[in-house]
C-alpha cells in the first residue's frame, strides 16, 4: 500500500520529526528504594523505567530550541520557508510571553513568521498540530511550512503518587501538505470535552495537583467517547490499525487504554488475538520513549511516533490510530497513514542519540536539580554555564524579572544573550 491510500481528501501532516531528551535520568527502581515502595509497583504496576531530569541550565525553552535546531538541520528546510511556529506546552515560563517568540529569535526565523503558544494541558500538542495543519492548508501559507513544538516538564510533589511518573522532553515537527512521515485525517473530527478536576496546576505552583484514580477514569471516558465517534464516522476498525498510539502518562495507562478498545471491539472472538498479543503487536513498540523518559505531557503522542519511526521497520501506508488526552479535559482520536519518507527517519529522530548520551544521577542530585527547578522561577536565580555543541541553548536565570538565555547564533559562531531589551530597527 502506498502513502495516503486511506484518505481521499485534502491532507496535511508531519513531514519531519525530531525529539530532544534531557541530559540526565533517574532510575525508577532507585526512587522505589528511597520511598520504601516495592519496586514492582512502579516498574510493573505503572510500567515506568526511568524519568528524565533537567539540569539547572535547561528549561522548556532550551529543550524546545534544541529539538527545533535538530529538526531544521535534519529536514534541510530553509528558514524563509517556515511561515508559522506553534508551541504546545503546559510548562509555560511566563504568564504572558510565548515560548514561540523566544524560539523565533534563537533559531533566527523571518519576522513575517506567525508565532504563538497553545496551553491546554497535554492536549495542547494536538491542538498545536491541528492549528498548524489548518494554516498549512490555507492559501495564505503560500507553500511555506509550519513547525510544531511540544515541550514539557512533568513535575509532582516529592513522595506523591505522581512522582514516579515524572519526566521531561520536547518534540519538533515540520508540518505541511506533503507529509512524508505521517499524513493525518483532516476530514473527520472525533473530539470530547468534559469539565473535570482530574489534574491541574494553579498559576502559583510548580507542581501539578492530581486526583489520580479519578484522572484514569476521565482519560478512559475520553477514549471511549472519541473512539466510538471516530468508528461511527469512518470504516476503520481496530484490526485495520497497524499501531495504536495513546497519550502515555505512564506505560501501564497505554495497556489500560488498549484493553478498553480491545473489549469494545469484541475481544478474541472478533480480533483473533489475545489481549496480550494485540497489545504487544499494536502498542508496545510505541512505548520506548515513555518508558525511558517518563510522562512528557504534550510530547507524549509525538514521542510515541518517534519510538516507532526510530526503531521499527515502518513502511509507507501503515495506518496509525492516535489518542490524545489533556486533563481538564479534552480528548481526540485521529488516524494517520505513514508516508513515503517514513523509513528515512529510522535512527534519525534523535531518540537513540539522546538516550545514549545521557547520564544517570543519584537521589541526592535528583533532589538538588528539583530545588534548582523551583529556584529558577524566581527573580535573582542565576547559573554559570556556557553553550556548547552538546547543549547549544542555556538558561541563565532571571534578572530584573527578565528571563535570560545564552546560545550560539545560527548564522555565526557568536554567543548571544536573549531576554535583554533589544533596540528596534525602525
Ligand atoms: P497509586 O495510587 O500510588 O498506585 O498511584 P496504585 O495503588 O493505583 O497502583 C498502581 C498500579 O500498581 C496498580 O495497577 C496496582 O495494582 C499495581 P492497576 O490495578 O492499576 O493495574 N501494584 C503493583 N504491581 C506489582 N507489584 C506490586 C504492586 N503494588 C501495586 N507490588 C496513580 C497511581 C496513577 C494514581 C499515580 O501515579 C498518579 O497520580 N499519577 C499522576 C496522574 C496520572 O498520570 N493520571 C493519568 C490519567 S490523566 C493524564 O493522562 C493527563 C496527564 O498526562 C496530564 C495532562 O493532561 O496534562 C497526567
Amino acid at each position: 500500500m502506498s502513502g495516503n491510500t486511506y484518505f481521499n481528501h485534502a491532507y496535511a501532516g508531519i513531514e519531519a520529526i525530531s525529539i530532544f531528551v534531557p541530559n540526565h535520568y533517574f532510575p525508577i527502581e532507585d526512587l522505589a528504594r528511597v520511598r520504601g515502595v516495592d519496586e514492582e509497583k512502579f516498574t510493573i504496576g505503572l510500567g515506568c523505567k526511568k524519568m528524565s531530569v533537567l539540569s539547572p541550565f535547561e528549561d522548556p525553552v532550551t529543550m524546545a530550541a534544541t529539538a527545533m535546531k535538530d529538526l531544521i538541520r535534519k529536514s534541510g528546510i530553509s528558514k524563509d520557508q517556515i511561515g508559522c511556529l506553534v508551541v504546545g506546552s503546559e510548562s509555560g515560563v511566563d504568564e504572558s510571553k510565548p515560548i514561540a517568540v523566544y524560539l523565533h529569535e534563537m533559531l533566527g526565523l523571518e519576522d513575517n513568521c506567525r508565532c504563538f503558544d497553545i496551553k491546554n494541558a497535554c492536549y495542547a500538542g494536538t491542538a498545536a498540530l491541528r492549528s498548524a495543519m489548518s494554516w498549512a492548508m490555507t492559501p495564505a501559507s503560500k507553500g511555506r511550512k509550519a513547525v510544531v513544538i511540544t515541550t514539557d516538564v512533568a513535575y509532582y510533589d516529592l513522595g506523591s503518587p505522581g512522582e514516579p511518573t515524572q519526566g521531561a522532553g520536547a518534540c519538533a515537527m515540520l508540518i505541511g501538505t506533503d507529509p512524508g512521515v505521517l499524513s493525518l485525517d483532516t476530514a473527520n473530527e472525533a473530539v470530547h470535552t468534559n469539565e473535570v478536576m482530574d489534574f491541574w496546576r494553579p498559576a502559583y505552583r510548580n507542581s501539578a495537583i492530581v486526583n489520580g484514580h479519578y484522572s484514569l477514569e476521565c482519560y478512559l471516558e475520553g477514549l471511549r467517547k472519541t473512539w466510538s465517534l471516530y468508528r461511527d464516522m469512518t470504516s476503520y476498525r481496530m484490526k485495520d490499525y497497524d499501531y495504536l498510539l495513546f497519550h502515555t502518562p505512564f506505560p501501564k495507562m497505554a495497556w489500560k487504554a488498549h484493553n478498553l478498545i480491545y473489549k469494545l471491539e469484541g475481544g478474541f472472538k472478533a480480533l483473533g488475538m489475545t489481549e496480550e498479543e494485540s497489545f504487544n503487536t499494536k502498542v508496545l513498540p510505541t512505548l520506548k520513549a515513555a518508558q525511558e523518559m517518563g510522562n512528557i505531557y504534550t510530547s507524549s503522542i509525538f514521542a510515541a511516533i518517534t519510538s516507532l519511526v526510530e526503531f521499527h521497520d515502518m513502511k509507507p501506508g501503515m495506518l496509525l490510530g492516535v489518542f490524545s488526552y489533556g486533563s481538564g479535559s479534552s480528548s481526540e482520536f485521529i488516524s494517520g497513514t505513514t508516508g513515503k519518507a517514513v523509513k528515512s527517519w529510522a535512527n534519525r529522530t534523535g531518540l537513540s542519540h539522546y538516550l545514549s548520551r545521557r547520564r544517570k544521577i543519584s537521589y541526592d542530585d535528583y533532589v538538588l536539580y528539583r530545588a534548582a527547578y523551583e529556584q529558577r522561577m524566581k527573580d535573582g536565580y542565576f547559573v554559570n554555564h556556557e553553550p556548547s555543541d552538546e547543549n547549544p541553548f542555556v538558561y541563565l536565570g532571571i534578572k530584573n524579572h527578565k528571563r535570560l538565555y545564552s546560545y550560539t547564533a545560527q548564522d555565526s559562531e557568536d554567543v548571544k544573550t536573549i531576554g535583554l531589551t533589544k533596540p528596534l530597527q525602525g
